[in-house]
């Protein structure tokens, strides 16, 4: 069975590519390499010794879509990844990031629904709760206004996704809301690959680990919380992609309760910042250098995931502990850094 998956060359969509093939699905991959890089390809197919075809299109670009669904009309499921996500650069860009996640989406929505092809598998974030009443939090929480454009993206992107299964009954649609994935594959061939400085946590303290940055800032220690500094909930990258294809395969095999669903993808576990680091001193066996500064703007102060509904209804569940993640981001690193 055919599955396209975009943006499959990038850090999420590069482990959900390998979990799909290894359960004999036949992948496309599409992606424009905005973000990514053409040897993950090889990193997939080392990984899974076969072969996985990729395409280079830019999903701006409505007429190369039409084409690739000309060539490939047998696709009976997209899992769409291809957005940008730099939360600064949206703030700073907003206009290149409505056009690049929300464009490529209803182009991509109204391709598939013209070739009568429609499960459809959404990459969403927590991002839509912004700061939630109550932790954990579970998909019925309250959706507040984006606090960034790239968090717009997201939420409007559900809404795109909402209204169209509401108008066209043959579109069945899930939207994944991950939490903060983290991690890399255990072979250490595929990881991920932030351009420049990053800035999330996990990547930032690995690369100063191996001495590329000086010292880790610790974005505020005064937040109403035990320690003083935010708790997220830390997903590791391979248990996130097996939900994908769990999620896939409840649109494949018809046993979805409605067209439209929505499900938290974390571990339920919140970790903060502080506990982020001494769990990293413990699998390096080496002192992390950081210093305390001041809060960033725009960050919420406690988010992980209420993960009822994946557990019992898509019968998923986070199995890899924050040590063990930590300790393959840490060997991604290293692996590169070679
Ligand atoms: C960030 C984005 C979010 C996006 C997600 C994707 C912001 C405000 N939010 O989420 O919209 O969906 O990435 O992965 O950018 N931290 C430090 N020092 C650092 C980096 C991070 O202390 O150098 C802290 C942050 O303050 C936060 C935690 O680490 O408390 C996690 O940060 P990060 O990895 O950027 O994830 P989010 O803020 O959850």
């Amino acid at each position: 069975m055919k599955i396209l998956v975009t943006g499959g060359l990038g850090f999420i969509g590069s482990h959900t590519v390998v979990e799909l093939v290894q359960k004999n699905y036949e992948v496309v991959i599409i992606d424009d390499l905005s973000n990514s890089d053409e040897k993950v390809l090889d990193g997939i197919k080392q990984i899974t010794a076969k072969d996985v075809q990729f395409e280079k299109i830019d999903l701006r670009d409505r007429g190369a879509i039409a084409d690739f669904f000309d060539k490939h009309s047998d696709v009976q499921g997209v899992i769409h990844f291809a957005a940008s996500k730099a939360v600064g650069e949206s703030v700073e860009d907003p206009l290149i990031y409505y056009e690049n996640n929300l464009s490529s989406l209803v182009y991509l929505l109204k391709e598939l629904l013209a070739i009568g092809r429609t499960n459809f598998i959404f990459s969403s974030s927590c991002t839509v709760y912004g700061e939630a009443d109550q932790v954990p939090i579970t998909e019925e929480a309250e959706i507040k206004p984006a606090l960034s454009p790239y968090g717009n993206t997201k939420q409007i992107g559900e809404e795109i996704i909402k209204d169209s299964c509401k108008a066209y009954p043959e579109l069945n649609a899930i939207s994944l809301r991950y939490f903060n994935p983290i991690g890399a594959h255990p072979s250490t061939l595929i990881g991920e690959l932030p351009i420049g400085v990053p800035q999330n946590l996990i990547p930032f303290i690995t690369q100063t680990a191996v001495g590329l940055r000086r010292e880790l800032s610790v974005f505020g220690d005064d937040y109403p919380t035990e320690d003083g500094t935010c708790i997220r909930d830390y997903i590791y990258v391979v248990d996130l992609a097996k939900a994908h294809v769990k999620a896939l395969e409840r649109l494949i095999n018809q046993k979805a309760s409605t067209n439209y669903e929505v499900f938290n993808l974390g571990t339920g576990k919140g970790s903060s910042v502080m506990e982020v680091i001494q769990s990293f001193e413990r699998i390096s066996e080496q002192k992390l250098p950081y210093r305390i500064a001041s809060r960033r703007e725009g960050d919420v102060i406690k988010a992980f995931a209420d993960t009822k509904k994946a557990n019992q209804v898509l019968g998923w569940s986070s199995e890899t502990p924050l040590d063990d993640a930590l300790l393959t981001a840490l060997r991604w690193e290293k692996k590169i850094r070679e």
